[in-house]
């Protein structure tokens, strides 16, 4: 928010207008501990900030009141599992039915994106600016030699039922988690059927976490930690990202962060004006 700010704020320092003030709104679940995340900003800053708890798939503010709107790394959560990956025998992402399962993934994720848009459509003033940072996979990847941040967990390659002796075999093959990485052409294809937004620019950056193996089991371990929990319990959890810990250490890919071929997919959008 500070860069954005400070991008802001030069802009207006050469024009001739007065430079607004500046109110930052932080979303996330309403689990989330906004006491921690305002404690932790500088206490030298111009703006005001407040917290906006709750789904970003609904609405979150009054209408027209969000000049300028920053989604990162977040957008990749889906509302739920889709259908068509419950209930099935094998682990969604490998067994026979994966066609089916990809779709099925890909059209939560659209059909996601589509209400997270919507909302925002009605939330922004006419002319403001989204920033969208999605994390992503290539179309294409070799997974006997690389490595992706976050698909290792319900790809077969890594199935839940190794990690841990104690999670049992038919839980972990049913279970599925509810978030997708999109290839890097699918949030364009999304975007550009919006008429509420125009795509400004877009691009695919590394997504430069280049973590080596202690900081990926981290990385795992905090987005997962609660939803294993839930899932299978607390005293299942330390076995499980030991064993994880001693898979990765265990394999070249995933002992080389040169090997992470995760992306990140920027698109700048600017809301439409009504009459356009
Ligand atoms: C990987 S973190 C990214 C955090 C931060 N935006 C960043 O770039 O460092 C994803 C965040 O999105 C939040 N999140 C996931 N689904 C959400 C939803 N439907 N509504 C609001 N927040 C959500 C999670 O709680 C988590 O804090």
């Amino acid at each position: 928010m500070h860069t954005i700010i400070k991008a802001v704020k030069r802009k207006y320092e050469s024009s001739e207008l007065k430079t607004p003030e500046f109110y930052v709104g932080f979303n996330d679940v309403v689990s989330n501990d906004f006491n921690t995340l305002f404690r932790s900003l500088p206490s030298d800053r111009s703006d005001k900030v407040f917290a906006v708890p709750g789904d970003f798939h609904g609405r979150l503010l009054p209408p027209s009141s969000v000049h300028f709107a920053y989604s990162s790394w977040a957008l990749q959560w889906l509302t739920e599992v889709p259908k068509a990956a419950e209930g099935l025998k094998s682990p969604a992402w490998s067994g026979e039915e994966r066609e089916e399962v990809y779709d099925a993934y890909l059209s939560q994720f659209e059909r996601d994106m589509e209400s997270f848009l919507k909302c925002r459509d009605v939330e922004m003033v006419e002319g403001g600016i989204m920033a969208l940072l999605i994390p992503g996979v290539p179309a294409l990847w070799d997974p006997q030699k690389e490595s992706l941040l976050f698909r290792g967990l319900n790809f077969s390659d890594l199935p839940l039922s190794t990690w841990s002796k104690r999670l049992s075999e038919s839980m972990s093959r049913t279970f599925n988690l509810p978030y997708y990485f999109p290839t890097t052409e699918e949030p364009r294809a999304i975007l550009q059927k919006s008429n509420s937004f125009i795509v400004e620019r877009m691009e695919i950056l590394n997504s430069g976490a280049s973590l080596n193996v202690d900081g990926h089991v981290a990385c795992l371990r905090a987005v997962h930690q609660n939803m294993l929990t839930h899932m299978f319990g607390a005293e299942t959890i330390n076995e499980t990202f030991d064993l994880l810990l001693k898979k990765f250490q265990a394999s070249s890919i995933y002992a080389d962060p040169s090997s992470d071929r995760t992306v990140m997919i920027v698109a700048i959008l600017k809301h439409k004006h009504k009459n356009i």
